[in-house]
């Protein structure tokens, strides 16, 4: 690897699992930062920094202490985002923890605070807010072009492979499409719609048998009174689901389908095809609906997500997503699970977060 130009931004990587080695692809090919260190413990880690020519350390503590860099990426295990991030913001560097921000809400809440405390900027990858269609999206929606919001629905139905499921965690409580998948459509919704104040749910493991859920049905309230439905089952053939619809990353093959509806009172719209749907002259029925698609720029949302997190470490953005939005989105998909365990709604207060 050739050394990067003094003036270019370091990254250090703390976590080289499945989503740490995108991240590091990313770093390797932007032309704005450079990927300084990776810190990782395992064989594996150490020989995937030594493939990129990247200095490696077993222990992040030593890496923050070492390296002098710019921002972490933190994409190590969910209940390792509280003291891995609070030892990044302890040394001032910025942070791009992974979704969930935390395994649970009283962690995700410290390390915002932590953050705030210091003042360092803390981000969360909740990346599909960078893409361009889900940023046009929720352009179209505040534009006022679909009326007052109604209802909207998002399908996260797809196939895991059964090899998926031999790390232990991923067939344990915790380890499901709730909590891995669904809150990406969760926080799209959130961040085209506003806040969701009640959730009613209901769950099964009826197919794969894993004490984890494979399937959730869902209802939501969003508090400018609009209602939501969500289905997520990662043990159907199905092609309705973010990831391969919307093709942003390349190990998906992507499928022409869309696999969310938001409709209002004047209109509606898919994503991620971005049609329009509205009525050209009269109303009702039995006229003509007309579509029309919008053209976004098309742009890599991870690309994007580390433009931003430079920009965020150099004080120049504010986060598209901060800590505490993110809590907030975490708190809705843990409400899911609770309100599928006890079989009662759960109410949300507005701003509770
Ligand atoms: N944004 C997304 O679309 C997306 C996709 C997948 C995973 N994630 C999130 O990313 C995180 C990691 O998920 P994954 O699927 O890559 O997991 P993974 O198990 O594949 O990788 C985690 C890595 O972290 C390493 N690790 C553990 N503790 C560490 C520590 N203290 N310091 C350094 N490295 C440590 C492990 O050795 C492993 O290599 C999770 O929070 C997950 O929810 C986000």
């Amino acid at each position: 690897m050739h050394p990067p130009p003094p003036s270019s931004f370091g990254i250090a990587l703390i976590g080289a699992g499945a989503i740490g080695r995108m991240h590091a692809e990313r770093c390797l090919r932007h032309p704005d930062v450079h990927l300084a260190a990776i810190a990782d413990p395992t064989d594996a880690g150490r020989a995937f920094a030594a493939a990129l020519g990247v200095p490696w350390y077993a222990d992040h503590g030593e890496l923050l202490t070492c390296e002098h860099v710019g921002a972490a990426i933190v994409a190590t295990p969910n209940a390792t985002h509280l003291p891995v991030g609070r030892d990044c913001i302890a040394h001032g560097v910025a942070v791009l923890v992974e979704k969930p921000i935390a395994g649970s809400l009283a962690d995700g809440l410290a390390l915002c605070e932590a953050a705030e405390a210091a003042d360092v900027p803390l981000l969360v990858a909740h990346h599909r807010r960078h893409n361009p269609v889900q940023r046009r999206a929720r352009e179209l929606v505040a534009s006022g072009v679909l009326g007052r919001p109604v209802a909207a629905n998002a399908m996260a139905t797809w196939l895991k492979p059964d090899g998926y499921f031999d790390l232990a965690w991923r067939r344990q409580p915790g380890g499901g499409p709730v909590l891995i998948n669904l809150i990406h459509d969760i926080d799209q919704l959130r961040f085209m719609l506003g806040e969701i104040v009640e959730v009613q749910a209901l769950t099964s493991n009826r197919v794969r048998g894993f004490e984890v859920e494979d399937t959730a049905a869902v209802a939501l309230r969003f508090a400018n009174g609009a209602l939501g439905t969500l289905v997520v089952s990662d043990t159907v053939a199905a092609p309705w689901n973010w990831d391969l619809a919307a093709g942003e990353a390349a190990h998906y093959v992507q499928q022409p389908v869309d696999s969310m509806y938001i409709c209002g009172t004047e209109g509606s719209l898919t994503l991620p095809s971005l049609t329009l749907w509205r009525y050209p002259g009269a109303r009702g029925w039995h006229e003509e609906l007309a579509a029309q698609r919008a053209q976004p720029h098309k742009a890599d949302p991870y690309d994007e997500q580390l433009r931003h997190l430079r920009a965020v470490a150099q004080r120049r953005e504010q986060p598209l997503c901060s800590g505490r939005d993110a809590l907030g989105t975490l708190r809705v998909a843990l409400a899911v699970l609770e309100a599928a365990r006890t079989r009662q709604p759960i109410t949300l207060l507005e701003g509770s977060v």
